[in-house]
């Protein structure tokens, strides 16, 4: 049987948009919050392939998405390269430890992609369980993206310390994020060979880089990344997501199947500019999501600008956690229907 979202990747006619949500496994929904109380805590979760497996599960079976993303965090690499890793509360991930000198970047554990092996077995659970109609998607942090967070050592408004070593140290930086792209192809090709079926490298923080800094600093390393990946599996889709870079679009290329849209990137400035030589995956305002006619609204603007060329569905950014159940499900039902509908008017 032929997974819908697969085929959407690789730009193959399908009977509907197919849909998921970034961030789909996660705080809005009581079931994930019943394995959570249960874990005590976020990383626990994360290392327990039972749990991971389970919360990967939820979003397939309660909203009925096509795809299934790995239970996991991007930082769970970085914790495995040897930085101790914590959640507080109100403030989000962070290092004690931080990278700032050469000698940080030498103690970097090269076996972290092995260290981090309850990820595989988590992948193998989940698959036994996924319906064959539905795909499995792995993923990790862009090489940038998770060196913003080794160096500041938490989420960071301003990026001084990273941006200081981009201007001051850039050999230092390649040097790190050399290492952390080695490290994550081997960790993607061991999620792909335990099971996942496609794979999307996040880059949550390229938009912090002026242009020809997000080439040079995180999108060539992307790009390797995809190159090395597509070389080994050529059936197996690869997603590059960077966010806060619609202006810098028109010079962004590499061998993936598709590009994440965030929701600041207008859907039709992106078409324009990557036409259907991938697909595009985006992009609504995960707030929409507070109103069904907002996101009705949405999702009809988005379906008919993408009406007969390469789409998935997929909110801007992450679901928040507050949004009812309900709404998160009509924009899945929604999204699948009113694509329907218009390629049954064809
Ligand atoms: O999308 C999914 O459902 C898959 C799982 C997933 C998580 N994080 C689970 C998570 C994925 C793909 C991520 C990626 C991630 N993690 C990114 C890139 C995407 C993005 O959102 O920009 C980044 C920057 C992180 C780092 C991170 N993890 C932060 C900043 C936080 C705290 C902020 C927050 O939302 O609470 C996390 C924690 C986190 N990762 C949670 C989940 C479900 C919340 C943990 C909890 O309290 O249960």
């Amino acid at each position: 049987m032929s997974k819908i979202f697969i085929d959407a990747c690789f730009g193959k006619e399908t009977p509907y948009t197919p849909v998921w949500m970034m961030r789909q496994a996660g705080r809005y929904l009581p079931e994930y919050m019943e394995v959570r109380r249960k874990a005590g805590d976020f990383l626990t979760m994360t290392k327990n392939p039972e749990m991971v497996a389970e919360v990967t599960l939820q979003p397939i079976e309660i909203l009925d998405v096509d795809a299934a993303i790995l239970f996991s965090d991007i930082l769970n690499l970085p914790m495995e390269m040897g930085l101790p890793l914590r959640f507080e509360k109100g403030v989000g991930p962070v290092f004690e430890k931080t990278i700032s000198s050469e000698e940080d970047i030498e103690a970097l554990d090269p076996k972290a992609d092995e260290k981090i092996s309850y990820v595989y077995e988590g992948v193998k659970k989940i698959k036994e369980r996924l319906p064959e109609n539905k795909a499995l998607i792995g993923f990790a942090g862009s090489p940038w993206t998770i060196a913003t967070y080794m160096v500041e050592g938490r989420g960071s408004k301003q990026y001084a310390k990273i941006k200081k070593m981009v201007y001051a140290n850039p050999m230092m930086l390649h040097r790190l994020l050399a290492f952390n792209t080695k490290e994550t192809i081997e960790y993607l090709s061991k999620q792909i060979d335990a099971g996942a079926d496609a794979v999307m490298i996040f880059d949550s923080w390229g938009g912090a880089l002026e242009k020809e800094k997000f080439f040079e600093f995180s999108w060539n390393y992307m790009k390797e990344i995809a190159r090395k990946l597509k070389e080994k599996y050529p059936h197996v889709p690869v997603i590059g997501f960077s966010k806060g870079v619609g202006l810098y679009m028109s010079e962004m290329d590499g061998e993936f199947d598709v590009i994440g849209i965030d929701w600041n990137t207008p859907m039709d400035y992106a078409l324009g500019i990557f036409k259907d030589n991938y697909t595009l995956q985006g992009n609504m305002d995960p707030t929409r999501l507070y109103s069904k006619s907002a996101t009705k609204e949405a999702v009809e603007k988005i379906a008919n600008i993408m009406n007969g060329h390469r789409h998935i569905f997929n909110l801007g950014h992450g679901i928040l956690p507050d949004v009812p159940v309900e709404n998160a499900k009509f924009f899945v039902d929604y999204a699948k229907e009113y694509s329907k509908k218009l390629r049954e008017q064809k």
